[in-house]
């Protein structure tokens, strides 16, 4: 197995959702080959336990690894809260993940919302990495199940989906924060939303974009950018559905989405 600049960047999630990490990264990096496994079939990972979500990790991993990848981007929160180190020491190339770009991108609050999955938020992944960038501030978490459905249903401007926000909020802004970390790839769809609920005063966190400058810097550092100029090729895999992936992952691209390919585990 051999990697080179012109290798592709893997990015996985457990389904949609990355493909906001991937928008951020061909919009920062555009001569950047991409290879994208969403697993679909087994979405969502966020309400599963520990166990089973390392478990299907390691699958994706180790698919993506065969793929020659030359850095494999953890865009899930869920999964990086629970199987990162996990991934780290089966890889044989870079790995980076949501979690930690989120956490550096939250450095300078003092009182720091988190919003996640439920699995992500009882991990208590977020307080911990967010903690080791700024050891004094003061984390809130708050779970938001219904997010995640809502986005996939399109309702990202909707009235079921404002006051939801607000219900979901509101202890975080009884603690007066003064920044939110949308801790699930679905939730950058959200951000107008979110920020007319919060207001022009409270700092979002989008990891996607933290994501895009991470990856960057580490392929500058490790002399793995590809130069281009060729045009990069976009390659999807899935595990269900390509058609409803293709559909609302225009949506989430804000492109058109092709080479989708179906993989039976
Ligand atoms: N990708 C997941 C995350 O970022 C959200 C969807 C799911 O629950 O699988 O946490």
């Amino acid at each position: 197995m051999s990697t080179n600049v012109h290798s592709p960047i893997g990015v996985f999630d457990s389904g949609i959702g990355g493909l906001t990490v991937v928008r951020a990264l061909m919009e920062r990096l555009p001569y950047e080959n991409i290879v994208y496994f969403g697993d679909t079939a087994r979405v969502p990972y966020g309400v599963k336990s520990v166990e089973t979500i390392a478990h299907f990790t390691t699958q994706i991993a180790q698919f993506l690894l065969e793929k020659d990848v030359k850095m494999l981007v953890i865009a899930c929160n869920t999964m990086a809260a629970v199987a990162a180190q996990m991934v780290k020491d089966l890889s044989s190339v870079p790995v980076l993940d949501v979690i930690d770009a989120g956490a550096v991108s939250a450095r300078g609050g003092k009182k720091i919302g988190v919003i996640a999955t439920p699995t992500t938020i009882n991990s208590n992944a977020y307080t911990r990495a967010i903690h080791d960038y700024a050891p004094d501030s003061r984390i809130h978490s708050q779970a938001c199940a219904l997010f995640v459905p809502l986005v996939e249903e399109g309702w990202l401007d909707h009235e079921v989906t404002r006051l939801t926000a607000q219900e979901y909020l509101k202890p975080l802004m009884a603690e007066q924060i003064d920044t939110l970390v949308l801790g699930c790839t679905h939730y950058p769809l959200l951000k107008p939303l979110l920020r007319q609920v919060v207001g022009e005063d409270v700092a979002l966190v989008d990891s996607a974009e933290a994501m895009a400058e991470q990856v960057a810097a580490l392929l500058a550092e490790k002399h793995l950018a590809n130069p281009g100029p060729a045009q990069p090729r976009y390659d999807f895999h899935v595990t269900d559905v390509p058609l409803r992936f293709q559909t609302i992952g225009e949506r989430f691209l804000g492109r058109s989405l092709n080479h989708v390919h179906v993989v039976k585990w």
